[in-house]
């Protein structure tokens, strides 16, 4: 019988990108990006065990989806682990509430709060810089995740991190359509293959204005994402969605991530309720949920509006 030391529990909450501009492919095979990142109260919830072992045993058990091996609970685990030479036997069981290769970085969350919580639990025994080594080790997207904040400028291949001010009155929906996951790899892979052939719309936005444009009413925003241009048989769909929005002054939609997730984003609860319904009578072919936009209290934890 293993003896446990400690147990720990948290939240790895989904994001929704509001702007998402990709760059040239680079020397590593990485693009260069140029997003906002913003926390919603969409979230997987994370419980870990930590019992007294003379060598080291993770066992990642996933709730409300199938086994996936090598998935990004696991590698967190094991990186961490490996890292400062713990022997234990780690524990992890995921409840899966953020669907799968949906562009609401489900998986890179998930790393990232297991990370947080095995530090926490081994005494912080990795800095902030560490950790954040780490997470890039995992995936583009975690380091966001560690960062501490509810709303970021994301850049480089995701690493280079501008906390933004986070705002207290935003509110939408998240719509996903049924049976459609978006690989990541596929989609990068998929905007070099059309840059290269007809090459694309070439759209740009500085980032001080990308910044300051946050604070605007939502109707007003101009971001975009890329990869909307390579959303292939779903773009009809898309194109549809976005028609719907506009028909709702007060709202902004696009697509988050690399799809397959389409997010709308406003202030006023009774117009998203309206739109919603408008929406839920196109199609039975997604699912939608209202989502809030999370943001930062005085104590720095992470709050809902
Ligand atoms: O870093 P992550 O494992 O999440 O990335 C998955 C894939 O997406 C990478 O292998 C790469 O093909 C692509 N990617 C990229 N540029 C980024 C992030 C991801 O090309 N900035």
């Amino acid at each position: 019988m293993v003896g446990v030391l400690r147990h720990a529990h948290g939240l790895a909450p989904a994001k929704i990108n509001v702007h998402l501009a990709v760059g040239p492919r680079r020397s590593d095979g990485y693009h260069s990006l140029r997003s906002i990142f913003q926390l919603i109260d969409l979230a997987d919830e994370i419980s870990i065990t930590l019992g007294e072992s003379e060598t080291l045993s993770v066992e990642v058990k996933m709730v409300g989806i199938p086994p996936i091996r090598g998935n990004t609970v696991e590698r967190a685990a094991l990186l961490f682990a490996e890292t400062i030479g713990l022997s234990a036997d780690i524990r992890i069981t995921c409840v899966k509430q953020i669907p799968m290769e949906s562009g609401l970085g489900g998986g890179s969350s998930d790393a990232a709060t297991v990370l947080l919580l095995l530090n926490r639990l081994c005494g912080q025994v990795l800095s902030d810089r560490d950790l954040l080594a780490l997470g890039a080790a995992i995936g583009s997207d975690v380091p966001f995740f560690l960062g501490g904040s509810a709303l970021s400028c994301v850049e480089g291949r995701g690493e280079v991190l501008t906390p933004m001010v986070p705002r207290d009155d935003l509110i939408g929906l998240v719509v996903m359509p049924h049976g459609f996951g978006v690989s990541t790899a596929r989609a990068f892979a998929d905007l070099d293959a059309l840059r290269a052939t007809e090459g694309m719309e070439k759209r740009d936005l500085k980032k001080s204005e990308m910044i300051s444009m946050y604070g605007d009413m939502p109707s007003t925003w101009r971001y975009f994402n890329d990869f909307r241009q390579v959303m292939g048989p779903l773009a009809p769909f898309y194109d549809r969605l976005d028609a719907v929005t506009e028909e709702f002054s007060g709202c902004f939609g696009t697509l988050s991530g690399s799809g397959a997730t389409y997010c709308v984003v406003g202030v006023d609860s009774d117009e998203i309720g309206w739109l919603r319904t408008k929406l839920e009578n196109m199609a039975a072919i997604m699912t939608i949920r209202d989502i809030k936009c999370l943001h930062r209290g005085h104590s720095g934890d992470t709050v809902l509006v």
